[in-house]
């Protein structure tokens, strides 16, 4: 029988990074609610080899009126358990220990001491970088449990029972920054659970392709094709499952980068797709106007798109509608039941419940960015495509603070050409996940020439990130940032002053709304 374990999802923003461990140590794993009914849990139990179970990380605290509903059932499967951060302090709770606020709260890097290299510490360096996100900690542990390791600000960082397979981490091992994250992981699957790497993973293509003939049932389709990374993946997969079935449509909402229509649509026709490519930014403007909160911008652009799409569809008899969502969108969005809402993608959560479609197929739904560039040079998209820059859909609406107008569109394109343009010389260009101008509505003084000058502020945000989940801002070189300091305060006079953004993702997210 296949071996499973099986991933509790208390509401972390990490829980699917889990999963995706999971994947990479070839480990099968399910996520499931919490709450799951003791019924499901015996299904599981017949139809997998259930080996572990593990506790993920949520938002909320264990005692308060707010923690998360969970099936009491789960610890009584005498099957091992890893409990992370809050799985951690559920377990201690659970258990008889104590949980408290802690006096200091830590977020981001930390050092872990390992006081006892065993079980999931098993040869992991005495001190390590780890990566930790908390507020509550546990303060004492339950009878029959022994520490493992420590942090400055939390001397329970990780326990274990001394006589059952139960074990806790305060810090996130799923996180890339820990850097025996992996190790740890590797441990609790392998040498605690007792599964071996066995995992199939399938030709991801053939199976995509297969089920989006199935979902389409016949009919006609459309893609929304933006041209990054993402639409481009799910427009050639859809391509190969529908053929001349299927046209890719492109929609200019004014917020691209410059000259991107004539691109993809010359792009994606010699690749052989039928392409439309629908100018609408008056209509994207007009609907913006007036317009300031960020989540209210994202789903007006989210319901534009839609109705565009709409139009696109009827004129050419298409009955369902293709995306790239990835897995971080719909993570991001809130579609995890406990999980917060962080920002609404505009393809995932900004799309109105009522659309005219029979139904949305998202190939992707399930990948992560770098997955998906796998599967983008497995289809054999051009180089170009594959490396490039992510742009998210709503495009300059999200790097332009507060209302759109026609004015700040205009600045904030001459700025970011001038950016592109400089970073697309630099090798250093494909170390960066993205880099990108925002356009500020503060104001600042200046002087030009002689005179008094009340300019725009521009913000410069550079990050490095492999899953989307956690970024850091790129130490880029000073005399790069010069040069574009440069070149945008004498190409564009609106603007007086250009800063650099330093702030990591978490606590800022990579897009500035
Ligand atoms: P944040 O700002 O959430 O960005 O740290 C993570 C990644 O997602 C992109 N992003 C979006 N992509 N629709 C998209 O297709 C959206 O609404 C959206 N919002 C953010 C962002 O550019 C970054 O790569």
């Amino acid at each position: 029988m296949k071996e499973l374990i099986l991933i509790l999802d208390f509401g972390g923003q990490y829980t699917h990074l889990i999963a995706r461990r999971m994947r990479e140590l070839k480990v099968y794993s399910e996520i499931e609610d919490p709450a799951i009914s003791t019924e499901r849990l015996k299904e599981y139990g017949q139809k997998y080899n259930l080996r572990g179970l593990i506790l993920s990380g949520g938002p909320s605290s264990v005692y308060s009126g707010n923690a998360v509903e969970y099936n009491k059932e789960v610890f009584n499967l005498t099957i091992p358990i890893l409990g992370i951060c809050y799985g951690h302090q559920l377990i201690a709770y659970v258990f008889g220990g104590k949980v408290s606020h802690a006096g200091k709260e830590e977020y981001g890097i930390g050092r872990l001491k390992v006081r006892r290299p065993v079980g999931i510490f098993q040869d992991v360096e005495p001190e390590e970088t780890i990566w930790i996100s908390h507020a509550d900690i546990v303060e004492e542990l339950p009878k029959d449990f022994e520490v493992l390791g420590e942090t400055r600000n939390c001397p329970i960082a990780a326990f274990r029972h001394t006589a059952m397979p139960i074990y806790g981490v305060q810090f996130h091992p799923e996180v890339e920054h820990t850097r025996p994250g992996m190790k740890i992981l590797g441990n609790f699957a392998y040498l605690i659970c007792g599964c071996s790497p066995s995992l199939e993973t399938g030709d991801f293509v053939e199976q995509a392709v297969r089920e989006i003939r199935e979902q389409a049932r016949g009919s006609k389709a459309i893609v929304a094709l933006s041209g990054g990374i993402d639409s481009s993946t799910a427009a050639v997969l859809a391509s190969r499952a529908l053929g001349k079935s299927l046209t890719a449509v492109f929609v200019d909402h004014g917020f691209m980068r410059e000259g991107e229509g004539v691109t993809v649509k010359r792009t994606f026709e010699g690749l052989g797709l039928n392409v439309i490519a629908v100018n609408a930014e008056k209509v994207f403007l007009e609907k913006l106007k007036g317009v300031r909160d960020p989540e209210q911008k994202r789903k007006v652009v989210g319901e534009g798109f839609i109705r565009v799409l709409e139009d696109a569809a009827k004129s050419v008899g298409a009955e369902y509608l293709i995306q790239g969502t990835i897995y971080p969108d719909r993570i991001e969005s809130g579609e995890t039941k406990h999980s917060s809402v962080i920002k609404t993608h505009h393809n995932v959560g900004g799309i109105p419940s009522a659309v005219a479609f029979k139904g949305i197929i998202e190939p992707l739904k399930d990948l992560y960015k770098d997955e998906v560039r796998y599967v983008a040079r497995e289809l054999g998209l051009p180089e170009s495509i594959v490396k490039r820059h992510v742009f998210p859909g709503p495009g300059a609406v999200v790097r332009i603070m507060g209302e759109i107008t026609p004015e700040k569109q205009a600045i904030w394109r001459r700025v970011d050409r001038i950016v592109q343009e400089e970073l697309e010389k630099e090798i250093f260009y494909y170390d960066l996940w993205m880099a990108f101008p925002v356009l500020l509505e503060t104001r600042s003084t200046g002087v030009r020439g002689d005179a008094r000058a009340f300019g725009y502020t521009v913000a410069i945000r550079a990050v490095e990130s492999k899953d989307t989940m956690t970024a850091n801002f790129s130490q880029l070189p000073y005399h790069f940032l010069e040069r574009l300091s440069t070149r945008i305060t004498n190409e564009v006079p609106e603007v007086t002053r250009v800063v650099y953004d330093i702030t990591n993702k978490p606590p800022a997210t990579m897009e500035w709304e």
